[in-house]
């Protein structure tokens, strides 16, 4: 993550610490912190192996305690903001790793919109990387923009619209439903050279994968946002470039295998000549029928030449 802006209005809602950074002396209340929850971790993994009716007992227990301290720290903060001299005092504490994990836990103060961001990204994390690709926290500007990054074999993919939008965008807004605005970050390509030659751009999903890539045309011979049809080990596929990323797919409909090329295409988008399916040409996505895409296969660009890979 490399930067993140709280207003001050949201600092003064309740009582999340003024920025992020603002844990004083963060490494030694780590330590701290994580000595506590070392010692609760090791007790509860104790009693995760005691029998079911003693284990129900000390849940109880804990269950009682901590609504009992959540009732006293509750009073104690009505009553110390009711001293606008004393808020600022408080704001510190808060601003404690300790104290405000405390918070957290007893549900004093409700997740900061950045954890739930974070939440969100961690929650598509499991599914981005099965497919060697990750997404990391760019900017977050209260109270309602996001901007995010895609990494690895997500970046660049023409999937990465359909990813950014049914994968990432779903889940911060499901968790902070004031997100209004996500934009993508460029970059973050993890392409290797190939043979010394640098890859300038790879697609999708591949980029662990240094075997199985075919040779299919010269950069310049794809078309910017138009198509050109190349056979690949008998397969017949559509090239597309967008700027620097080109983009393949099996020149198949998606509604029932017809070919697509003699379709027409206004901006980008390929019209299949058959029975008017529209795709994207930039990403396979099926503008007519969001539920179905084009068979996508992996692309990328050594030099000059672009290499594809069947999936
Ligand atoms: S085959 Fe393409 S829309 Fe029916």
């Amino acid at each position: 993550m490399n930067s993140v802006t709280q207003t001050k209005e949201e600092e003064l809602a309740g009582l999340k610490p003024a920025a992020e950074n603002n844990f004083n002396s963060k490494k030694e209340r780590t330590i701290e912190l994580d000595q506590f929850l070392g010692e609760i971790n090791r007790l509860e993994t104790l009693i995760e192996h005691w029998d079911e009716g003693h284990s129900h007992i000390v849940k109880q227990l804990r269950k009682a305690d901590n609504a009992l301290h959540k009732e006293a720290i509750t009073k104690i903060i009505k009553s110390v903001k009711k001293v606008p001299e004393a808020m600022n005092a408080l704001k510190g504490a808060v601003s404690d790793e300790l104290v405000y994990s405390v918070l957290r836990h007893l549900g004093i103060v409700k997740a900061s919109l950045q954890e739930r961001v974070e939440d969100a990204l961690e929650s598509v994390r499991p599914f981005l990387g099965s497919h060697g690709g990750n997404v990391e926290l760019v900017e977050l500007i209260p109270p309602n923009k996001v901007t995010i990054r895609l990494l690895g074999a997500c970046d660049g993919c023409p999937a990465s619209g359909l990813t950014l939008r049914e994968g990432v965008e779903k889940a911060i807004k499901e968790r902070c439903p004031e997100i209004t605005e996500i934009t993508k970050a460029r970059g973050g390509s993890l392409a290797k050279p190939v043979d010394g030659i640098p890859v300038h751009f790879i697609s999708p999903f591949a980029n662990s994968e240094d075997e199985g890539w075919v040779y299919a045309a010269e950069f310049e011979e794809v078309p910017e946002k138009l198509i050109k049809i190349v056979t690949v080990s008998g397969n017949e596929l559509i090239l597309s470039r967008f700027d620097d990323k080109i983009s393949c797919f099996q020149n198949a409909c998606a509604h029932l295998g017809m070919p697509l090329d003699m379709g027409e295409i206004r901006e980008g988008i390929l019209i299949c000549p058959h029975h008017a399916f529209e795709y994207s040409l930039e990403s396979g996505e099926c503008l007519t029928a969001p539920q179905v895409q084009l068979q996508t296969h992996a692309v990328r660009v050594v030099g000059n030449k672009v290499e594809v890979k069947l999936s």
